[in-house]
């Protein structure tokens, strides 16, 4: 089989392309634009640095840009339709600068139908390429520079074929102070509603030690909060697996904090919370999707646990890792789902009392299986069910944030947002703060009040 890494010479030749690059493109202006999760957001990052090894200034604002790149995000028709709505408008720039170039990539780039639609009817874009691409965007600028013609750069493997590791392509961090760390892309999961192996590719796991390396490096840096990404962490495998590459982390000297995400509730491990209960540099937060509460729902969601073993799970976690927050994801109206099952949902809510929720309303995607599904939930309904576990979660969320009170919490600072002081804490709640801050730094404060989704604090 072919090997997922990229060789060092293919990296080589990339940075080579670069450097011939830096003489056409030095002076000019490049934005990226991210849309989706933090995987997106951290491949933006390496886009960026790709960029700016190629002689591009990277802005901030795409309608000053010579060059876009539009990194997309699949997992919803509503975010799909935003980002084609909104990268339209980035026609009228290019109209009154014939010169600029305009790029799509990330999940959208990977579905078939989405890159014939582009290709049809949106002819200002130069060029699209796919989620395992990255590493060959110096490659691919040459040749839209080159030809003048439109390219596609999308790997036509199957999904369960595709995707590559590179290492080694510069990264431009957005934060100093928090950083991305993808540990394995890919997701081999297949749950019933999901997109995302189909547009990311085979599970596959960077190096242990090219991540101790990557941390290291952060720390040395003064990074504080660093978040080490895949779509099921837990099946990260490289030479170690995660609760102990989590464990050898967390030894680094140096004053931070490590966060994962995603965790899929199958796959969690006592020996991963205890590892956590052990160690204090690991936030105290989870995010723990559980999706559905109904066994009959979670079993045709293909999400291989039951309502009783994710319940066990949440509170093993509670009940070891003290003043953990769990926060987690939920769709509504999954097809087939009635309201009686949907009160399962709601029963899970009750039992666990998560810190946050995010709430989805359940979006036919093509190609998945529970797009085809018999039973599809009309819109009002899903939407009712939206907001009743919103109202359901408010309560919640405020109850957990009051046990905060009279508490002394470590804050890293997050200086001026709207007008306020905020940080977080270790839990990932936001803190506002009573007092000017740079920042990046950490404080302790005492938290004197609480709202569902803030905790009001006074730094000691
Ligand atoms: N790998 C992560 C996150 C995947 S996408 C995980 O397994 O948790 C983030 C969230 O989007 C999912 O947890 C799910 O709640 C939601 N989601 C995914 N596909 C969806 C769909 N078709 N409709 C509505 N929500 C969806
Ligand atoms: Fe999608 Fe499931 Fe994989 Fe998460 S674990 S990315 S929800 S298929
Ligand atoms: Fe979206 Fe792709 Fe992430 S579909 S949620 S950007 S993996």
């Amino acid at each position: 089989m072919e090997s997922i890494f990229v060789s060092t010479n293919e990296i080589e030749k990339q940075k080579a392309i670069a450097g011939e690059l830096r003489g056409i493109c030095a002076g000019k202006k490049a934005a990226v634009k991210t849309y989706g999760c933090q995987q997106n957001e951290a491949d933006s990052e390496r886009i960026a640095g790709t960029l700016m090894l190629c002689g591009y200034e990277i802005i901030d604002d795409e309608t000053e840009a010579d060059l876009v790149i539009v990194n997309t995000c699949a997992v919803r028709e509503h975010a799909e339709l935003k980002i084609l709505s909104s990268t339209g408008r980035l026609k009228n720039k290019k109209e009154k600068n014939r010169d600029m170039l305009i790029g799509i990539c990330g999940c959208m780039a990977q579905e078939k139908h989405r890159v014939e639609q582009i290709l049809k009817s949106y002819t200002f874009i130069d060029f699209i390429f796919g989620t395992d691409m990255h590493h060959r965007l110096p490659e691919i600028l040459q040749t839209v520079i080159s030809t003048r013609k439109r390219q596609v750069f999308v790997n036509e493997k199957k999904h369960n074929e595709f995707g590559v590791i590179s290492e080694d392509m510069p990264v431009l961090r957005q934060s100093d102070y928090k950083a991305w760390v993808s540990i394995m892309y890919g997701c081999n999961n297949f749950c019933s509603y999901c997109i995302v192996p189909y547009v990311r590719g085979r599970e596959r796991s960077r190096s242990y030690h090219e991540i101790m390396k990557e941390v290291r490096g952060l720390v040395a840096d003064g990074y504080k909060d660093i978040t080490l990404l895949g779509q099921n962490v837990n099946s990260y495998s490289g030479e170690k697996d995660f609760p102990h590459l989590l464990e050898d982390i967390a030894k680094i000297d140096g004053d931070f904090w490590v966060r994962f995400t995603t965790s899929h509730p199958k796959d969690v491990s006592s020996e991963l919370i205890d590892i956590i209960a052990a160690n204090e540099k690991i936030a105290r937060h989870f995010h723990l999707p559980f999706q559905a509460g109904n066994d009959r729902i979670l079993s045709l969601m293909n999400r291989r646990y039951t309502k009783q073993q994710y319940i066990e799970k949440a509170l093993e976690i509670k009940e070891k890792i003290k003043g953990v927050s769990i926060t987690t994801d939920v769709i509504c109206g999954f097809p087939t789902e009635t309201e009686e099952d949907f009160l399962d949902t709601l029963d899970v809510v009750k039992t666990v009392g998560f810190d946050m929720i995010f709430t989805f309303v359940y979006s036919p995607r093509k190609g998945t299986p529970a797009a085809s599904m018999e039973g599809q939930v009309p819109h009002d309904e899903k939407v009712r069910r939206f907001n009743a576990l919103s109202e359901l979660q408010n309560e919640n969320a405020l109850k957990n944030n009051q046990k905060f009170i009279g508490q002394t919490l470590k804050v890293l600072t997050d200086g001026l947002n709207n007008g306020t002081y905020t940080g977080r804490c270790s839990q990932n709640k936001v803190v506002v703060l009573d007092k000017p801050v740079e920042k990046g730094v950490f404080v302790n404060a005492e938290i004197i009040d609480a709202q569902p989704y803030l905790l009001i604090g006074k730094i000691k």
